[in-house]
């Protein structure tokens, strides 16, 4: 088989960014294929009332018309009735939580999940998302996501009737505390925790543009993430993190955490639903589990991923990806 038609997928969880330079990753997600993204909202300013939402919103629409632009906001503590009614109403979907200082522009985060509990009250009330950056940051980096489960549970029983997606599972835990928690709890996957190891990162010499957050882990935790996202469970779906930073902030002795891996995702992910004999899974964890969850129709249209080799480009607009210059065997289609 050397033709490979998908409905047209969402990704879950991209970054942006603010200023001109939006315009590129804007448009670099319809390249790579993706009919609707949810904006994560951790920009320089970032994404907290109506007017930023709608302001940025617009921005990025005039940039890449046709893109289906999922809005969210920062959650910050203390924030009132007034501004996440005002925020609904401007359509955002999603609140999107960030300890405080556990990844890229999350100084002004919560520090204490409890603090931002009246916020999610009101958010159960208005049917808003609550995505999570599931990590404890007075924990050891390697163990934060699983330390930060145990306020997961917590939170999950204190709101039963909130939506709550754990982004960017990277543990075997992670995993099973989404299964546990049960319908209304999902829990995006990016290709970089489905595909590499603390190992590929760290293990020689340091490869920068594998660094993000939460940090890759063990073979044994990709290995349950690989059996997730294979095995079609309803509950977990794909978000890519993609988080461009510019060549100079990656390839430098104060490593910014992300990875820009937009334009890579989708043949990756079809060479590995296909290792794994799983491609007639890859629709749903692409284009199905994520609508359903978030109540959205499935997107009508169609792509065609194409057998046929294609060298990952060195940069895109400054941002380095992962896998740059290595030969990939799927690619998307031109249209
Ligand atoms: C993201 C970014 O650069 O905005 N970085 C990352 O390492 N994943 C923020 C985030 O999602 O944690
Ligand atoms: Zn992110």
């Amino acid at each position: 088989m050397d033709r490979l038609v998908l409905r047209q997928p969402d990704d879950f969880h991209v970054h942006l960014r603010q200023g001109s330079a939006s315009a590129d990753w804007a448009r670099d997600a319809q390249k790579a294929g993706f009919a609707r993204v949810l904006v994560m909202p951790n920009t320089v300013p970032p994404v907290v009332d109506s007017a930023s939402l709608m302001r940025y919103r617009h921005s990025l629409a005039a940039a890449a018309p046709g893109l289906g632009l999922l809005m969210t906001f920062k959650i910050m503590a203390g924030m009132t009735t007034e501004t996440l009614t005002a925020l609904k109403a401007a359509g955002a979907v999603a609140g999107k939580l960030y300890p405080e200082g556990v990844t890229t522009n999350s100084a002004d985060g919560v520090r204490h999940l409890k603090d931002a509990y009246p916020v999610f009250e009101v958010m159960q009330e208005l049917d808003l998302v609550l995505c999570l950056h599931g990590e404890d940051p007075g924990a050891f980096t390697f163990d934060r996501e699983v330390v930060f489960l145990k306020d997961f549970r917590a939170l999950r029983q204190a709101f039963p009737r909130l939506r709550i997606i754990l982004e960017h599972i990277s543990t075997r835990e992670g995993l099973e505390t989404v299964r546990e928690a049960g319908e209304r709890t999902a829990g995006t996957l990016t290709a970089h925790h489905l595909l590499y190891t603390f190992d590929d990162l760290a293990g020689g010499a340091l490869r920068p543009h594998l660094f993000c957050k939460p940090l890759l882990k063990r073979s044994e935790d990709r290995a349950a993430l690989q059996a997730a996202a294979v095995a079609g469970e309803k509950q977990f779906f794909f978000g890519s993190d993609s988080a461009p930073h510019a060549k100079s902030n990656k390839e430098a002795a104060l490593c910014s955490a992300g990875c820009y891996t937009m334009p890579v995702s989708l043949p990756l992910l079809a060479s590995f639903f296909e290792e794994r004999g799983a491609l007639e899974k890859l629709d749903p964890f692409l284009s199905v589990f994520g609508a359903e969850f978030y109540g959205l129709p499935r997107n009508p249209g169609q792509l065609v991923l194409e057998r046929r080799p294609w060298v990952v480009p060195l940069e895109y607009h400054g941002a380095v990806p992962p896998n740059a210059g290595e030969t990939l065997d799927w690619q998307l289609q031109e249209v």
